[in-house]
């Protein structure tokens, strides 16, 4: 039997996260060479998901610089990318999601003329400014895509809308067995970071942002939002572990720095953040991978943008757009806070995105298509 070569590209935090389970799955099963390809698109956010899964890279492309403009990301990643498919020979390319890794990841594939496996395909906001430039990055994947193993049925609906029909799977999210994976690991091990600053009786909302279409006034309001809720509940806890992008790093400290029950964090590593979630009352994010997780764990999300890809959260009530605007997020956030029914309406745990099965439908289907 001949093995056939896979090659798993990614470069972010949210990337290394949702492909950790579907790379273990792989490597477990011997008719399949799997090999991991990093560009380092981020560093330490990477690093951390890595260790934590016991990844290590077959080839890192470091690419990473201060303040990168997506411009440098696409370049270089595009110019590491060539040597990489001449050593690894793949005869399918993984890329997962909406980053600029994963386009550029695809677009190289399709250069080299091999088949693309797009994981969580599908998702759309169909609104090309929001998010920026995740819209274009899954759409222009999606294109380049051969297999679309997409999450939910909207998401598949939304590939023939655009007239992609053929091998399309629906196989939920793998957002969610790495949650479960994380969460039994996590409680297996110490955390490496003390809680102790949480007030064990109050209670405490988790805060993650950094959306490109909100750098400027819109993480100001955000921030003011905050800052205002602060004030106002005393004995609520604010935990923000702060991305390591300057431009959401930059107005987060000046505008949140100094006040008692606001706490900026580093990022934190993967088990102690999904062990935040379940530990919070609210989730007050613009992050994809939140929206589903936060679900899944029964907490209320308040989303700060004004449109989402990941409307089964929102009909499913447990989360709420609320954008950018100050108003807004202290009188939603109030209302969750002062409102014990509203609360209870949507602290429901409904796991839209996924059962925790998707990595072995995912390996599953394409042993069927590659292993004769
Ligand atoms: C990227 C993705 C976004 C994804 C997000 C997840 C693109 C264009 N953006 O946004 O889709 O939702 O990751 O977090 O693909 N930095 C570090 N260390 C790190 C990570 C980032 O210092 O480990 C800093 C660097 O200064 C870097 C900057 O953050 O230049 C921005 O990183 P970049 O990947 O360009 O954008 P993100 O906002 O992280
Ligand atoms: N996450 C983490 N540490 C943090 C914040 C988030 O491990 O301090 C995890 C979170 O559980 C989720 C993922 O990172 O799985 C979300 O990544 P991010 O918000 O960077 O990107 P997005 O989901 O918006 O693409």
């Amino acid at each position: 039997m001949k093995k056939a070569n896979l090659l798993f590209i990614f470069g972010t935090r949210p990337e290394a996260i949702k492909l950790a389970p579907l790379i273990i799955e792989f490597k477990a099963r011997p008719e399949f060479n799997t090999l991991v390809c990093v560009t380092g698109q981020h560093r330490e956010m990477l690093d951390q998901v890595l260790s934590f899964f016991e990844i290590t890279p077959d080839f890192d492309l470091d690419i990473m610089m201060r303040d990168q403009t997506l411009f440098d990301v696409t370049s270089n990643a595009l110019k590491k990318l060539e040597p990489v498919f001449m050593s690894a020979k793949p005869d399918c390319v993984f890329v997962q999601g909406d980053t600029t890794t994963a386009f550029v990841g695809a677009l190289a594939a399709y250069y080299k003329k091999v088949q693309v496996a797009h994981i969580e395909a599908g998702l759309r906001s169909h609104n090309k400014y929001s998010p920026f430039p995740e819209e274009m990055n899954r759409t222009l994947a999606g294109n380049l895509a051969d297999f679309h193993f997409t999450p939910t049925e909207q998401a598949g609906n939304n590939l023939m809308n655009e007239n992609i029909r053929s091998n399309i799977f629906n196989v939920g999210n793998t957002v969610i067995d790495a949650l479960f994976l994380g969460l039994i690991q996590a409680k297996k091990r110490k955390p490496n970071i003390d809680f102790s600053f949480l007030r064990n009786d109050k209670k405490m909302i988790l805060i993650t942002g950094h959306r490109r279409e909100s750098f400027g006034n819109p993480f100001e309001d955000i921030c003011s939002a905050i800052a205002t809720l602060a004030d106002k509940y005393v004995d609520v806890d604010f935990l923000y572990p702060v991305h390591l992008n300057p431009n959401v790093r930059e107005p987060v400290n000046r505008l949140l720095t100094g006040k008692k029950n606001v706490h900026l964090i580093e990022p934190l590593e993967y088990p102690e953040f999904i062990t935040m979630i379940e530990r919070s009352y609210i989730v007050l994010t613009d992050s994809g991978g939140l929206q589903e997780e936060a679900p899944s764990l029964g907490k209320p999300v308040l989303v700060m943008r004004e449109v989402t890809e990941r409307i089964e959260g929102v009909e499913a009530g447990t989360a709420k757009l609320v954008g950018t605007d100050k108003n807004l997020i202290v009188s939603e956030i109030s209302n969750l806070l002062d409102n014990k029914k509203a609360y209870e309406e949507m602290a429901q745990a409904v796991n839209p995105y996924g059962d925790g099965t998707s990595c072995k439908k995912i390996a599953d289907i394409i042993s069927q298509l590659y292993i004769k």
